[in-house]
């Protein structure tokens, strides 16, 4: 069985995927690096201990690293990215991919360059709700998709520095990436309005006025989706949701994140006007099989029981963005094993990730419609 050596750096968020890649039986080796020495050695201890470097140049330069996960802060993506691959390893990074079209350019030319893998780790497209939703794609259940909606309420106040008065669509992924990936197309242009105002020092740091943006995103196949995103001085509940329109059933996420969705069914015609509309509350299953026994109990969190994976989901919300992580852990890894694209790569990362830049754009621009460059 083919093993590689991974490289995770950034442990705040990042050390969520530690305990993952250790017990992945693919992995090999892990080794960790953080710049703040008492979070590498908490995250190392955590896990029992692994392998930790001195420096991100240490790891660029050991020729058996073969693949780095970046989960470091927003501002160093882009470079981070490009280094990696420029030293001929794989490289997934957390989202955002990046935040300007010309970073996004630079990666997809140094992953072209380079013929190493590039992966963009956005959780919302391995939940439980998007699994759900994409088998009901599958079995036809949605009729004909006719629109999606997007959403990502966060209060960001009290977070690391880069974040505050970040333009909110330039961490879009969350609540574009889903109707992306559900549209069998790519977006090609967006018109956005920023809305509200907020405290004057977070405004000056990327000269945007807003804390809040709301887009409607244009399909290349015609389909339409809009999206809102909130980051400060907005009082809703967190929500990343996601919401598909169909002609027959729709799948709309709860009032607040883990709360189950709602599927809304549109009956038989009757004489009469409208069709009988019902809705129900699904709860989620956990989609585990996919990925080795080992990793099973990362999609659930606290509460695994081994005999039953199903019934521990039931207990909790469900471990690492509705047991995204390992998922995430589970494709990169075997995207570089079995040496194919993963499904993330950089033209669908790209676009996702793009279209959240260029609807910024068009709010600077007071709605104005602007065309997302292809990757
Ligand atoms: N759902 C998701 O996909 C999701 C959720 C949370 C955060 N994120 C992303 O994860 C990233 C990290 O988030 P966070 O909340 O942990 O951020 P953070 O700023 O709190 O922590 C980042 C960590 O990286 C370390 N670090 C800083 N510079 C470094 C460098 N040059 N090399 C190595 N380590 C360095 C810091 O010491 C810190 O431990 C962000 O980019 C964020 O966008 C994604």
């Amino acid at each position: 069985m083919k093993k590689l050596h991974v490289a995770l750096v950034g442990l705040g968020f990042g050390g969520a995927f530690a305990p993952i890649y250790k017990e992945h039986p693919n992995v090999g080796k892990l080794t960790l690096f953080d710049t703040n020495p008492a979070v590498l050695k908490n995250t190392s201890d955590y896990i029992g201990g692994a392998d930790c470097a001195g420096s991100f140049e240490e790891i660029l330069s050991d020729p058996s690293v073969d693949a780095v996960h970046l989960v470091t802060p927003i501002p160093l993506h882009a470079d981070q990215t490009v280094a990696v691959l420029e030293a001929g390893k794989h490289c997934a990074c957390t989202v955002p991919m990046a935040t300007s079209l010309e970073d996004i350019r630079r990666i997809v030319k140094a992953k072209r360059r380079s013929g190493k893998n590039y992966m963009m780790m956005e959780t919302t497209l391995y939940t439980y709700q998007y699994f759900y939703a994409k088998r009901m794609k599958e079995a036809g259940e949605f009729g004909k998709i006719q629109f999606f909606r997007g959403s990502h309420y966060q209060d960001m106040a009290g977070w690391p520095d880069y974040w505050m008065g970040l333009p909110p669509f330039w961490y879009g992924t969350h609540a574009i990436g889903p109707m992306v990936g559900l549209s069998d197309s790519r977006i090609c242009r967006v018109n956005c309005f920023g809305s509200g105002t907020m405290a004057e020092w977070m405004v000056r740091r990327y000269g945007n006025p807003y804390p809040v943006e709301t887009a409607i995103f244009e399909f290349e196949n015609g389909l339409k989706g809009e999206a809102t995103r909130s980051l400060f001085e907005t009082a809703r509940l967190y929500q990343e949701g996601m919401h598909v329109l169909g002609s027959e059933k729709s799948f709309e996420w709860g009032f607040a994140d883990w709360d189950a969705p709602i599927i809304t069914t549109l009956g038989a015609p009757v004489d009469g006007r409208g069709r009988p509309t019902t809705a129900e509350t699904v709860p989620m299953p956990n989609y585990y099989e996919d990925l080795p026994e080992e990793l099973w109990h990362f999609t659930v969190g606290g509460n695994y029981d081994p005999l039953n994976p199903q019934d521990s989901l039931k207990m909790g919300a469900g471990a690492g963005h509705h047991g995204a992580h390992a998922h995430l852990v589970h494709e990169f890894v075997m995207s570089c094993v079995e040496e194919r694209k993963p499904w993330i790569d950089e033209h669908l990362g790209g676009n996702i990730t793009a279209a959240g830049i260029c609807a910024h754009e068009s709010a600077l621009r007071n709605g104005e419609p602007v065309i997302v460059p292809k990757f």
